[in-house]
Formats: C-alpha cells, sequence, structure tokens
C-alpha cells in the first residue's frame, strides 16, 4: 500500500520517510498512546500513515502542509490504507502561519518534516504544543550525511547542525538521535 504512497511522491518530487524512520515512528506513537499528533510536511501521506498506525485507534493527524496538491495525495494514501476520515485533519498552509493557531500542550508528539531551514522555529513551536513528556521529532537529521562534516557549510547543514546542537545542549529536553533513513532526532520534553 505504501509502495503507491512512495510512487505519488515520487511523482510530485516528494521525498518520503524512509520504512525504518517510518518503524521508528510508529513505535514513539505507540510508547506514548498518542492521541493527539502534529506533523509539519503531510508529503503524500506516508508517514502519516506510519504515525496512524501507532496511535489509539481514536487518535487524531493533525497534519500540515504548503501544496494543497500533496494533502490531496495524502488523502488518497489515507483512504486507501482505511484511515477513519475523522482521524486525520489536514490544515493547508505554510507551518509558521498554521502552528500558531493550535492549541498549547495539547500534543503527544509533533513531527517535523517540512521546510528544513525553519527547524529551529519548529522547535520552538513544538515545545509550546507539546504536553509534559511528550516527544519531537525530526527528520533528515543526518542530512546525507553532511551534518557532521564540518567542511559542508549550505545553508540548509547549518541550519540542521545548529537545531541537533540545541537540542542536545536543552535542558528542557532528553534526545535520541537515530541513524534511521536520514536521520531521526528525536527529544523527550520534560514532564
Ligand atoms: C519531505 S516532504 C514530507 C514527507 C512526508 N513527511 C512523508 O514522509 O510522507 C516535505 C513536505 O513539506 C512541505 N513543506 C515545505 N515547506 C513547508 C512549509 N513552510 N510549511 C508547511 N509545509 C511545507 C512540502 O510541500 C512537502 O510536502
Amino acid at each position: 500500500m505504501l509502495v503507491a504512497a512512495r510512487a505519488r511522491a515520487e511523482e510530485v518530487g516528494v521525498v518520503p520517510v524512509s520504512p525504518g524512520a517510518g518503524a521508528a515512528l510508529r513505535f514513539l506513537a505507540a510508547v506514548l498512546d498518542a492521541r493527539s499528533v502534529v506533523e509539519i510536511g503531510t508529503g503524500t501521506g506516508v508517514s502519516g500513515v506510519w504515525l496512524l498506525r501507532g496511535m489509539r485507534p481514536d487518535g487524531v493527524l493533525t497534519t500540515v502542509d504548503v501544496e494543497a496538491e500533496h494533502q490531496r495525495l495524502a488523502k488518497v494514501t489515507f483512504a486507501e490504507a482505511g484511515v477513519p476520515s475523522q482521524r486525520v485533519r489536514s490544515i493547508p498552509g505554510a507551518a509558521l502561519d498554521v502552528l500558531p493557531r493550535l492549541t498549547d500542550g495539547h500534543y503527544d508528539l509533533v513531527l517535523c518534516d517540512g521546510e528544513k531551514i525553519e527547524y529551529a522555529a519548529y522547535l520552538t513551536e513544538a515545545l509550546r504544543l507539546l504536553r509534559p513528556g511528550g516527544v519531537v521529532v525530526f527528520d533528515n537529521a543526518l542530512w546525507h550525511d553532511r551534518v557532521a562534516d564540518p567542511a559542508k557549510r549550505d545553508e540548509t547543514t547549518l541550519a540542521i547542525r545548529d537545531l541537533v546542537r540545541t537540542v542536545a545542549e536543552s535542558e528542557e529536553l532528553t534526545p535520541v538521535l537515530l541513524p534511521v533513513g536520514d536521520g531521526l532526532l528525536a527529544a523527550k520534553k520534560h514532564a
């Protein structure tokens, strides 16, 4: 089923989470017994299906994407996966316009997979949105192995490198960098 979603992603130039990252997201949602999850970067719905499979059966995924066409394709993916429509709240728009409208302290998990140079701003929003004990996750934390190479200094690499450092040094967070796919940085907000 996700094979079709991945093909749709390729057609529109979206890179979905890897199967390993997807399994890690499903695991985190299950461990948290997640009822409310925010996803930044719907794409064609690959990561959304993984998250929904780990969440409680009545859990709701709020997913944000600036491209209406991507969200349309994601709805096809969710329908193919048998996800009841009331379990997904799709919000079109730029993440930094939409996130301030979401409820403080309400969410169990926030997945950040939108615009990489906005990751620091997503962290600020996620810390506000998460309940105590909730988890924020960033995909592409290794950024094609560029983050660990000090010679690589393009804007995206620098943004992700700064984000990884900020999360590692935060006294509010307990982090782990999982070497699955392109790197999944997860951090638990202290209770
Ligand atoms: C890497 S893809 C997401 C893939 C998806 N998480 C999955 O695994 O199927 C990034 C998505 O973020 C969206 N995006 C880019 N900039 C954004 C922004 N500023 N706000 C919201 N979405 C954005 C793109 O349209 C694209 O669909």
